[in-house]
């Protein structure tokens, strides 16, 4: 018996303009987020688990958001840092730091939409996202974060970097309550406008390790189980981003996004706000690694996994190849 070809799957995909005319989902610059991170001092300085990627001082970060901004990034995600660093990061939200005045700079020079990651873990001696509550018990415990202190500091620096130019908070915790002590005090201090994208299903991943490199963050003690989420779970997150919802963020995110696709895509079917994914180190970095060592294609690796986050159903990606994809896509 010949096959019938009456529904031959093959017939919308015999040349480029067929197979772009019945394309699912197409890949916006105007969709992804560059992550930008910042140091003080002078001079920018390579992150050697993280090729093509660097830390910029303040005025080598404003030639960098002009380059950005000519290459057709809309947005940044900044990362402050300072070295000072005590158990209850205060030094995040000194209005007169180093951090704050490059913020004030990018907004004054650029047309660039600021995102200020909002959290503590380069900022304290513990490297912990939030103010360390001691926690009792021997086996598996993880020291928990005090949520009302933390999401009390969270909220003091969200309105310094709003004061700054931030056109847009992320805060980054995990902390219960942190986006409703945000959304809070941005308002009675007059920042109505400043919008929130919270880092609401936020895994305690492995995929997190070059970055943890770049700020020294990596948590001492303990590791961050005991605020971040478990990853053998996928209905939990949808309680968070609910939660999120209705203390007021904007948008909401999944993070890391790679192994996480089937939490994106079950986040999708529920939530009418926008939805970024976090294509985060680990992910750069494991493509990146394999491209120098001549084992895959970076170009054609990252545009399918950027494709893949997109297709799951994230209308926003953050990600370390956002730059360079302006040139792929
Ligand atoms: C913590 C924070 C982390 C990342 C962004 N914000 C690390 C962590 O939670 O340990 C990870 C980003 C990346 O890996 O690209 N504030």
């Amino acid at each position: 018996m010949p096959l019938s070809l009456k529904n031959k799957t093959t017939r919308l995909r015999k040349n480029p303009l067929l197979r772009s005319l019945v394309r699912e989902t197409e890949l916006n610059i105007d969709d992804l987020i560059m992550p930008i991170f910042f140091k003080d001092g002078k001079g920018t300085e390579a992150v050697p688990s993280m090729p093509g990627i660097n830390k910029f001082s303040s005025e080598c970060l404003l030639r960098e958001a002009e380059a950005l901004g000519k290459s057709g990034i809309k947005s940044i995600l900044l990362f402050g840092s300072s070295p000072k660093k005590d158990s209850s990061g205060s030094s995040s939200y000194n209005e007169e730091s180093q951090f704050h005045k490059a913020i004030k700079n990018i907004k004054k020079s650029s047309d660039l939409i600021i995102i200020a990651d909002v959290c503590l873990c380069a900022f304290t001696d513990h490297g912990h996202c939030g103010i360390a509550k001691k926690t009792s018990g021997k086996n598996g415990a993880h020291l928990q974060i005090d949520d009302s202190k933390t999401a009390e500091t969270l909220a003091k620096i969200a309105v310094s970097y709003a004061k700054a130019g931030a056109d847009m908070v992320a805060p980054s915790a995990m902390a219960n309550g942190q986006v409703k002590a945000i959304r809070e005090t941005l308002d009675k201090n007059g920042f109505t406008d400043t919008s929130i994208i919270s880092y609401s299903a936020k895994y305690a991943s492995n995929f997190y390790g070059p970055f943890r490199g770049i700020y020294d963050s990596t948590p001492k003690g303990s590791d961050r189980k005991g605020y971040q989420m478990d990853f053998g779970n996928k209905r939990e997150a949808i309680r968070e981003i609910f939660l999120d919802i209705e203390e007021g963020a904007d948008i909401v995110m999944v993070k890391p996004a790679l192994s996480y696709l089937d939490i994106i895509q079950s986040i999708r079917d529920k939530v009418n706000i926008p939805i970024a994914a976090y294509n985060v180190s680990g992910e750069y970095s494991m493509v990146k690694a394999a491209h120098l060592k001549g084992w895959l294609d970076e170009k054609s690796v990252a545009l399918e996994i950027l494709q893949s986050i997109k297709r799951a159903g994230a209308d926003i990606i953050i990600s370390y190849w956002a730059k360079e994809a302006t040139k792929w896509i």
